[in-house]
Order: structure tokens, then C-alpha cells, then sequence
């Protein structure tokens, strides 16, 4: 299912359908011993989605090392738990810096404004397609969670005029932010929108903001690549899942973000999944498992100065 210009999408389905891979790893990262997150809205937002492997794997059903190995993804648990909490400790250093603004973008059901501890006085936007938008404030409502912040939420298309609905929704660009961008830069949207992204964001980053993402592309087109993809989207068909994680994404020269933002004045760190494992307290990635998905993509930090 190749993407087209302007396709929508709900949360059972194409893109958004990786929204809810992600939450159900965050689920079943949450019922392990030792939790390095916990995310107690994500099973019941995968439940209400009801695409059956994902409902089986947020709720314990499905062993997931078992759906590691049918899927070729190794790891995908602690994969995305070891990213939340990365993102969690990022937010949590903004709220000591004094960051009272939060932006992020293709939210999905992300649950960090219900879930976080946020310091008195922050307001946090949330943007993604209308229908996820919709979708996760209408499920937490169900489910009696209530906003640990002032949440204003943006149910509009990334490629789309987003700065403007954000500023029309209240967000203020004289005030530092911390802004967010999780699993989305890695070949979801084409390569132009990612830069207009990123040179959206900038003027909007008053000194001291700070900005977070992962980058760089689940089909870098190579024959290895494409292999893996086509072992993953068997996998997952196994499961009753048609979601080819390749095909959603778009080909072709994805942008370096840490170097693009560099370049508009940004201060940049970057990191590879072995630094956000370590960080987490969690084994590392053998050779095997830094062969999966997680090889072409890496994780930046940054601070307007
Ligand atoms: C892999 S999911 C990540 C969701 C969330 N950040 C997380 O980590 O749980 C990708 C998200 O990007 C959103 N997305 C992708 N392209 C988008 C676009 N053009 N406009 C708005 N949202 C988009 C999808 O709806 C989906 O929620």
C-alpha cells in the first residue's frame, strides 16, 4: 500500500496502525518486572484500536519474545521502551531547565500528557491526523484519564499549514520549547516535509528551546533492507496483520536532522539505540539484534542557544 498525496489514515490502519505497534510495546514494556516505563493508558488505547496481535501483546497473551522472532524485529519491546524513556528524561530535564511549553508532533497515542508528572503551569500541543487526534482523547475519556497539564490538542496532516493551527491554538513562540517529534522522522513523511518541518520549527524556538527526535529510515532501498521489510510484513501477515512498515514509507535520501539543525544554530547530541539501552538499564543489543530495524536510525537531543 504505497502512500499518496494528502492519504488519511485511522489507528487501525497504514501509518496509524504503526502507532499502535508502538503503544502495544509500551503496554507490554509496562507489565515486565522492572518496568523502565510505565504507560498504564497504552493497552487500553491498543484494546479500543482492536487489531488483534497488538491487543494480544499489551495485554500479555502473545509472548513477545515469540513475536520478536516471527517478525524479525528483535527487541521490539524494550526497542520502544528504552525510546519512551529517552523522551521521558528528556521532558523531565526541560521541567527543571523551566520549560513550560511542549509541542509534539504525530502524537499518536502517545500518552505523556495524561501520564507525565508535568510542572505546574505547562501547557503541552499535541498534533497528528485528525481521526488519531479524536481517537485517543475520546478512548482516555472513556477510561476516566484526566491531562496532568493544560493539553491542547491538533488534529491536522504534517504536511499541512501546522504552524499556523498551532499558533492559533494558544502556542506562544517569545516562550522556550521543548519540542518532540517520536518515530516519525524516520521515513513517514517525504524528505521535502521533513525539512519544512524542521525550518518551521526553528523561528518558532525561542532561546533556550530544546528539541528531541529519532531520524533517519526504515527502507534506506538497500537489498538487505528490503529483505528484512519483506520478512517483517510476512511476519506480522502470520498474525492476521497486513502492515508493511517499508511500503508506508517513503524512499529515498532522508534528512540528516542533527546536521540540519546544527546548521540553523542548534546545539546537537546524538545517539544510537545502544546509548538510549544503556541509559535504561536495559541488556544491550547483540551483533544480531543491531543488524534489525534499528541500525539506520539515530536519536538526537538539541538546544537553541
Ligand atoms: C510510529 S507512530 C509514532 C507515534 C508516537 N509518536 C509514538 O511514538 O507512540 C507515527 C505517527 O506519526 C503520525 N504521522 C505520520 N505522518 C503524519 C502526517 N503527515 N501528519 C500527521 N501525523 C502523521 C501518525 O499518525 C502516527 O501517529
Amino acid at each position: 500500500m504505497a502512500r499518496t498525496e494528502g492519504d488519511t489514515w485511522d489507528l487501525a490502519n497504514s501509518v496509524g496502525a504503526t502507532a499502535t505497534m508502538v503503544a502495544a510495546a509500551r503496554a507490554a514494556a509496562t507489565r515486565r518486572p522492572q518496568p523502565v516505563i510505565t504507560d498504564e493508558y497504552a493497552e487500553p488505547l491498543v484494546r479500543a484500536v482492536g487489531l488483534d496481535v497488538f491487543t494480544k501483546l499489551a495485554s500479555g497473551e502473545l509472548d513477545s519474545d515469540e513475536l520478536e522472532t516471527g517478525v524479525g524485529f528483535p527487541r521490539i519491546v524494550d526497542t520502544f521502551a528504552a525510546r519512551a524513556r529517552f523522551y521521558d528524561d528528556y521532558f523531565a530535564a526541560a521541567g527543571k531547565e523551566g520549560v513550560r511549553q511542549i509541542v509534539i508532533v504525530a502524537s499518536g497515542l502517545d500518552a505523556r500528557p495524561y501520564r507525565l508528572a508535568w510542572p505546574a503551569g505547562t501547557t503541552v500541543y499535541e498534533i497528528d491526523q485528525p481521526e488519531v487526534i479524536a481517537f485517543k482523547t475520546a478512548t482516555l475519556a472513556e477510561v476516566g484519564a484526566a491531562p496532568t497539564a493544560e493539553l491542547r490538542t491538533i488534529g491536522i496532516d504534517l504536511r499541512d499549514d501546522w504552524p499556523a493551527a498551532l499558533q492559533e491554538a494558544g502556542f506562544d513562540p517569545a516562550r522556550p520549547t521543548a519540542w518532540l517529534a517520536e518515530g516519525v522522522l524516520i521515513g513517514f513523511l517525504p524528505p521535502e516535509a521533513e525539512i519544512r518541518l524542521l525550518d518551521a520549527i526553528t523561528p518558532l524556538s525561542a532561546e533556550g528551546s530544546r528539541f528531541a527526535a529519532d531520524f533517519g529510515s526504515l527502507n534506506d532501498g538497500s537489498e538487505q533492507s528490503q529483505e528484512q521489510a519483506r520478512r517483517t510484513a510476512e511476519g506480522w501477515r502470520r498474525h492476521g496483520l497486513d502492515m508493511d512498515i517499508a511500503a508506508l514509507t517513503y524512499p529515498g535520501e532522508h534528512t540528516d536532522v542533527a546536521a540540519h539543525l546544527r546548521a540553523d544554530g542548534w546545539d546537537t547530541t546524538t545517539f544510537v539505540l545502544t546509548d538510549l539501552f544503556a541509559a535504561a538499564g536495559l541488556p544491550g543489543l547483540d551483533e544480531t539484534e543491531q543488524q534489525g530495524p534499528a541500525a539506520t536510525i539515530s536519536f538526537v537531543r538539541a538546544i537553541r542557544a
